[in-house]
């Protein structure tokens, strides 16, 4: 039988089973008005380098409201890393995530490589990439909180982002079945094997919960839809918590945005649950994305600031 995750528990939060009042006027406040179109989520801004004052309460409006936000930059295709890592400092995010295939500037470089070690793991292949959050694999002391992508370039043809709030993804499981929740709480619900190399271990396995309650009572989501590799609880209840939620992903709802980033666009958000599709480059269009994966929440985007 597996256990609640008893370390991020605290009281006040509207993701706490212990608390429907609360729960029942956030859920009220956060549906209300929510938008319904990709397009409500972008926010035109100049250089994302010297964001002005209204384009980042602009932006940090829309994360505020739905864990995400688009940005419209002019930078095009420039390169440079500057550009999401200004944007990053202006949310006050300090803990980037280097992993071990990052840039030096800590900033992760998503192109399709033909040679290499990266060519061996699917961002950098041109394969679709299934609903996940961000780094659902590493160590509770290391989970990644906010992430955010910015276009260099995009594909010839495909390469669409599919994005959800996990906030309305936790409601939608809540107003179903609150056992549900409780089921996705609990320690052992989502195990990822460690990873061997060479008959040695290279990672550690990794058990935890898929929803669990941040110290600032915000609500963090570790979750992969992928089969291979990983290992679920196996009692009834995460069963059906987890085909509803796999039901939610692939309905056509209008909580689940879908969309093509041009050049010098990006994302920032609470590492909302997000796909990629399938795509093909061309001479021209090699498609690059910079990632950069933090463990701090965007500032000012906590459900007491709502
Ligand atoms: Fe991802």
């Amino acid at each position: 039988m597996s256990t609640p995750h008893q370390q991020t528990q605290p009281v006040f939060s509207p993701f706490s089973l212990d608390n429907d009042d609360l729960y029942k006027r956030w859920a009220e406040s956060k549906l209300r008005d929510y938008p319904a179109d990709i397009g409500d989520l972008v926010v035109e801004i100049d250089d994302p380098r010297r964001l002005s004052d209204s384009e980042f309460v602009a932006l940090q409006q829309r994360c505020r409201k739905t864990n995400m936000a688009l940005y419209a930059s002019k930078t095009g295709t420039d390169p440079d890393p500057e550009i999401p890592l200004s944007i990053a400092r202006r949310f006050n995010l300090v803990g980037l995530n280097k992993n071990w295939l990052a840039d030096e500037t800590g900033l992760t470089s998503l192109t399709v490589r033909d040679e290499g070690v990266r060519q061996h793991y699917i961002p950098y292949t041109n394969r679709a990439i299934n609903w996940h959050t961000d780094g659902y694999y590493n160590t509770a002391h290391q989970q990644i909180r906010a992430l955010n992508l910015h276009v260099v370039q995009r594909a010839e043809v495909g390469g669409e982002n599919r994005l959800m709030d996990h906030e309305i993804a936790y409601i939608m499981l809540r107003e179903r079945n609150p056992d549900y929740i409780h089921a996705l709480m609990a320690s052992d619900a989502l195990t990822i094997p460690a990873r061997i190399e060479d008959g040695k271990i290279a990672r550690k396995q990794e058990s935890g919960p898929v929803f669990s309650i941040l110290p600032s009572g915000d609500l963090h989501m570790r979750y992969t839809i992928r089969v291979n590799n990983v290992i679920w609880a196996s009692d009834s209840l995460t069963r059906e918590a987890l085909a509803y939620l796999e039901f939610i992903l692939h309905d056509t709802s209008p909580y689940i945005y879908r969309g093509l980033l041009e050049p010098g666009m990006g994302l920032v958000s609470n590492n909302v649950l997000h796909d990629r599709a399938a795509f093909a480059d061309s001479p021209e269009r090699k498609r690059h994305y910079y990632r950069a994966r933090f463990f701090d929440r965007l500032t000012g985007t906590s459900f007491t600031d709502l």
